[in-house]
Order: structure tokens, then C-alpha cells, then sequence
């Protein structure tokens, strides 16, 4: 515990001396999470991150998440510094969308709108006419389809399916997944819940569907903290990478949080969801990445400009 104290000092120490502000995701590290609040810094969900890492007017921010969130940042302010603690940090529906094969796929499909989600390259956003976040890519998909629009949309086939679902829209769906939420289990959750009969599900919708099928709310990760603090109950049930636990205990104490079944986590696993790839950002390599500034993120001028229509798009809706 002493260790992590003199290390949260000397980040607290270089994030000033270098001017450098912290936005983590609350997948990441408690501790790194409570850093960045402590610091004026922001933790949030992926739309958030990208809107403060835009507006705020430090010249260097710190990343704390996966890669794409490093990408976005950098595409919106490439006059920025963006740095990470581990740039080898990504996502399985990234891993699984290569650039030169989801192109392939939209050219088949010239008649649809390109919709992707942010866990995505910056390669892939700059084929996209729209990205969206878990947040409010529903919201976008319902004005699209209102207006005629037939959608192509990648990477994740189940975040895709429950918005489909809800729209009625006309979507063609890239088949990714993330390999954390696709392992919620829903038969699991189902016995669960009639052994919590008074608990509300909170679901992330990158949960397949027969677990977002049982859920009270379902929403990107600050809307399921919302649902926590708002909503008239003691106990949830919590479908989600379990760093949204210390958020959640924080901003809604005295209430129980449970966590969803996972394939593993009902027998030999007490965390199986977790994001391995959130998981390596800590404390020490944050505070070698600022010591010596390295770790920054680029992206390619060129694209980083296409992929900036697709991100801007998003939050011009969004504003
Ligand atoms: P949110 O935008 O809901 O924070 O989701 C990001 C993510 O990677 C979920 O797995
Ligand atoms: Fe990607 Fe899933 Fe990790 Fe989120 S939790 S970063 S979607 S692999």
C-alpha cells in the first residue's frame, strides 16, 4: 500500500510539472481512476473522454484505457501529446476489424452508411461516415433509419443486433465481439436473478443478447452508473468489465453490487471480466510514461483528418 502512496505522489508531481492532465476509463486501475479525479483530470466512458480530451487545454493528456482511446484523442487534437501507459493495450473488436478487410466489405455495400463503433482503428473510422460510442449509438442509428438510411455497421455484432433490435433499422453487421462482455452468460444470469429477486441488471450492451434481454437498463458504462446512483434499489447485478465496481461503490455507497456470471467466474475465476488490455495500464508505467514522456500515440495526419468526420459527426449530434 506504501508502494502505490509514493507512487501516486510522484504521478501527482509529474502530471503538474509537465502540465500533462490524466483521462482513464473506468475499466482501468482504481487507483488510476481516483488519480485522475483527484487531478482535474476526467474518468468516463469513451464518449465522455474524447469530448474532454478535445475541450481541455493542457498540450499533453495521459490515456489511461486502450488504444483506441489514445487514437481518438490524437485525432482530435493532433496539436496534442497523447500519451499511454501501454501502447500495446487494444481491444479485441479492433483486433478483429483489420482496415483493408472492412474497406473490402464497404465496397461491396456502396448503397449503406458506414457506421462504426470507437473500438475501432483510426484507419477504420476514416472509411466510416459516422462513429458512435456505446452511448449514443442508438440515438444516431434511430435518426439515420428515420431518414431512409440502410446501415452497414461494424465491428461489434452484438452492440449492432440489440440496436437493430430497437430501431428496426436496415443493418448490415460486421461480426466482432468483445471478449470480455461476450462472456456473460444468460441462463447463469437467470438463476441469479431469482436468487436476487429485488436486484435491477444493469447491462453494457456489447453483452449478447440473451443477457441485454434480461437487463432493467442497458447503456454505455457512465449510464449504467447513472442508472445506479438514480434508480429506487439496493442491489444490482452488473453486467460489465468489474472496473465499473469502484465507480459504482463510490458514487452509490451503501448499495450491493454483484456481478454478472461469466462462463468462469461461477466456479474457479473471481474476475473473469475483466479487459486484459485495460488491465495494463498501472500505476508504474504511468509514472515512467510521464517521467519520460514516451508512449505517445500517432496517427497518420492524413487519416487522422477522415477519421476526424466521422468522430465530429458524432459529436455535433451529440452537443
Ligand atoms: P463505454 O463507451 O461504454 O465506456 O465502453 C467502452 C468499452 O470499451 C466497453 O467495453
Ligand atoms: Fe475492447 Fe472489450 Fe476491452 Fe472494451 S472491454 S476495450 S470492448 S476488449
Amino acid at each position: 500500500a506504501d508502494e502505490r502512496a509514493v507512487l501516486k505522489e510522484r504521478i501527482k508531481r509529474l502530471l503538474k510539472e509537465k502540465q500533462a492532465v490524466l483521462v482513464a476509463h473506468y475499466y482501468v486501475d482504481a487507483d488510476l481512476q481516483d488519480l485522475a479525479e483527484e487531478t482535474g483530470g476526467c474518468v468516463s466512458d469513451s464518449l465522455e473522454m474524447a469530448r474532454f480530451g478535445r475541450d481541455h487545454s493542457a498540450k499533453t493528456l495521459v490515456v489511461a484505457g486502450v488504444r483506441f482511446m489514445g487514437e481518438t484523442a490524437k485525432i482530435l487534437s493532433p496539436e496534442k501529446t497523447i500519451l499511454m501507459p501501454d501502447l500495446d493495450a487494444t481491444c479485441s473488436l479492433d483486433l478483429g476489424c483489420p482496415a483493408d478487410e472492412f474497406t473490402a466489405f464497404c465496397d461491396q455495400h456502396p448503397d449503406r452508411t458506414v457506421v462504426v463503433y470507437a473500438n475501432t482503428s483510426a484507419a477504420v473510422k476514416a472509411r466510416a461516415d459516422w462513429m458512435v460510442t456505446s452511448s449514443i449509438g442508438l440515438d444516431i442509428v434511430k435518426h439515420l433509419h428515420e431518414q431512409g438510411k440502410k446501415i452497414l455497421w461494424a465491428p461489434d455484432k452484438h452492440l449492432g443486433s440489440y440496436i437493430q433490435k430497437e430501431t428496426g433499422a436496415d443493418m448490415l453487421l460486421w461480426q466482432g465481439s468483445c471478449l470480455v462482455h461476450d462472456e456473460f452468460k444468460g441462463v447463469e444470469l437467470d438463476l441469479l436473478k431469482a436468487e436476487y429477486p429485488n436486484a435491477k441488471v444493469l447491462v453494457h450492451p456489447e453483452s449478447p443478447a440473451n443477457v441485454v434481454a434480461q437487463a432493467d437498463v442497458v447503456g454505455s458504462t457512465s449510464q449504467m452508473i447513472a442508472a445506479a446512483v438514480n434508480m429506487d434499489a439496493d442491489t444490482f447485478i452488473v453486467a460489465t468489465d468489474n472496473g465499473i465496481l469502484h465507480k459504482m461503490r463510490q458514487a452509490a455507497p451503501g448499495k450491493t453490487f454483484i456481478e454478472a456470471p461469466t462462463a468462469g467466474n461461477s466456479a474457479t475465476c473471481k474476475s473473469c471480466a475483466h479487459c486484459p488490455w485495460m488491465a495494463m495500464n498501472g500505476l508504474q508505467n504511468l509514472a515512467d510514461v510521464l517521467e519520460n514522456m514516451k508512449n505517445e500515440i500517432h496517427v497518420d495526419p492524413a487519416v487522422g483528418v477522415q477519421a476526424k468526420r466521422s468522430i465530429d459527426r458524432m459529436l455535433d449530434f451529440a452537443a
